[in-house]
């Protein structure tokens, strides 16, 4: 009887939930570009029209016509797994309505997107979802920003969001920290040999220090042998984990790839690894997350504890001190014109600016981390 029940109770929901293609064909005005798209994706068309727990997140036509015929749209259009990739991206795995996008400060939400090659992360590439003044976005790759235009389309496989840019698959460490100019570090990273590494290893967390904190080292670094090097850099990793500012708590410790543990404090909302400060949380790579911090790490000194209260801290470093206002392991390092950069994904040809807004994906994803963007990540941890 009660299983009669239930079973009358489905039918009549499926019934009434409009199937993708219904709701694609009542969206039109909005929605055409994408369904096109996805039209000529049967794998990932097939997928979302079977689902039975996703979240599509569509963006609209002016999104897509943003692209142009820009390097990134043809590069889309004429290599078919980057398209899955590119699409599988914009599905999330579970049905998120509008409601379930208020947690504060952020969400890390799973996508479908885990294919070899452009995800390196157990369980699936992740998107950051924040609320703002009762609406919601999501920062991908490059920390580019999308934001709900039309929520809760609700269809036989979850619901669908309209968002009014694309989300940029995450680029690998190297291509986003030159983006992002921390070109420092990325100096450093060649030196010590450890660009495959940081690059290719599945789920790693990386805390990245600015170009300031490695000039406030200045002196010192000229005298590191590669060992140390690799030591200080190995500290700067977390192996096997993607820790996102979600699951970052007071007194969390963590083991990094060096071998000494890194020590987390949260203060007032500010989190601090030993004593530096995380200045951008939650920077998507395809292998992982980078957390931006204002110190570089010190092995040798694990105890370094900050003083929130003060503006700056010292360098965990003895002796340190910045020479002559240079910033060291940068003089090999050519930073890409934005037109250079590729957040495209592997295997993509570089993204050359396009003439209109949004696609400028490269150059704005690259800004956005310190930019506009920052303000939404900065602090959020
Ligand atoms: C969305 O919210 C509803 C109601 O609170 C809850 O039942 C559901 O599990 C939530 N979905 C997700 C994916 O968190
Ligand atoms: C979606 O999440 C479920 C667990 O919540 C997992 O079993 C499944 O493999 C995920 N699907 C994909 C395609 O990642
Ligand atoms: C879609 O479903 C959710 C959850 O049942 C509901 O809150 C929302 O109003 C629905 N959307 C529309 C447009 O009916
Ligand atoms: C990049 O970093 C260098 C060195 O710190 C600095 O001189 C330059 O102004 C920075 N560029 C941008 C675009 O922030
Ligand atoms: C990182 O990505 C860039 C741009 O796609 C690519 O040129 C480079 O080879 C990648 N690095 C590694 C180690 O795969
Ligand atoms: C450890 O770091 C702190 C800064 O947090 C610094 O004041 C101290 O001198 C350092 N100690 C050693 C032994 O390097």
């Amino acid at each position: 009887m009660q299983l009669k029940h239930l079973t009358l109770l489905a039918a009549a929901n499926a019934v009434t939930a409009q199937s993708l293609a219904e709701v694609l064909a009542a969206q039109a005005e909005t929605l055409s570009s994408l369904t096109t798209w996805l039209e000529s994706q049967e794998l990932v068309y097939n997928l979302l029209a079977g689902a039975e727990d996703v979240t599509l997140l569509a963006p609209s036509n002016n999104a897509l016509q943003q692209l142009n015929s820009s390097p990134l749209a043809n590069e889309l259009l004429s290599n078919t797994e980057f398209l899955t990739a590119f699409l599988s991206y914009h599905v999330l795995n579970g049905t998120y309505f509008a409601s379930n996008l208020t947690s504060s400060p952020v969400q890390v939400i799973p996508t479908l997107l885990d294919l070899q090659g452009y995800d390196n992360i157990a369980g699936g590439q992740k998107l950051i979802a924040q609320s703002v003044d009762g609406g919601v976005s999501f920062i991908s790759g490059g920390g580019l920003k999308s934001t709900v235009q039309a929520a809760n389309f609700n269809y036989t496989g979850g619901t669908i969001h309209i968002i009014d840019n694309i989300l940029t698959i995450p680029a690998n460490v190297s291509t986003t920290a030159l983006s992002a100019n921390l070109t420092a570090l990325v100096g450093a990273v060649q030196q010590a040999g450890l660009v495959e590494t940081l690059d290719t290893t599945p789920d790693l967390t990386i805390f990245a220090p600015t170009n300031d904190a490695f000039a406030a080292i200045g002196n010192l670094v000229s005298g590191l042998t590669i060992e140390q090097l690799t030591s200080i850099l190995g500290y700067h990793v977390v192996p096997g984990a993607v820790v996102y500012s979600t699951d970052v708590t007071n007194g969390l410790t963590a083991k990094s790839l060096q071998g000494t543990d890194l020590n987390f404090r949260v203060v007032d909302g500010e989190v601090w690894v030993n004593s530096a400060k995380v200045i951008a949380a939650d920077v998507l790579v395809a292998n992982g997350v980078v957390h931006v911090i204002d110190g570089v790490l010190n092995p040798d000194n694990a105890s370094a504890a900050p003083n929130p209260a003060a503006e700056t801290q010292a360098p965990a470093f003895p002796g340190a001190s910045s020479v002559g206002g240079g910033v060291p392991f940068t003089s090999g390092v050519v930073v890409p014109t934005p037109a250079a950069t590729n957040t495209a994904g592997p295997g993509a040809t570089p993204t050359e600016p396009v003439t209109a807004g949004q696609g400028k994906v490269a150059a704005v994803a690259g800004a956005a981390l310190f930019g506009a963007g920052a303000v939404v990540l900065m602090g959020q941890m």
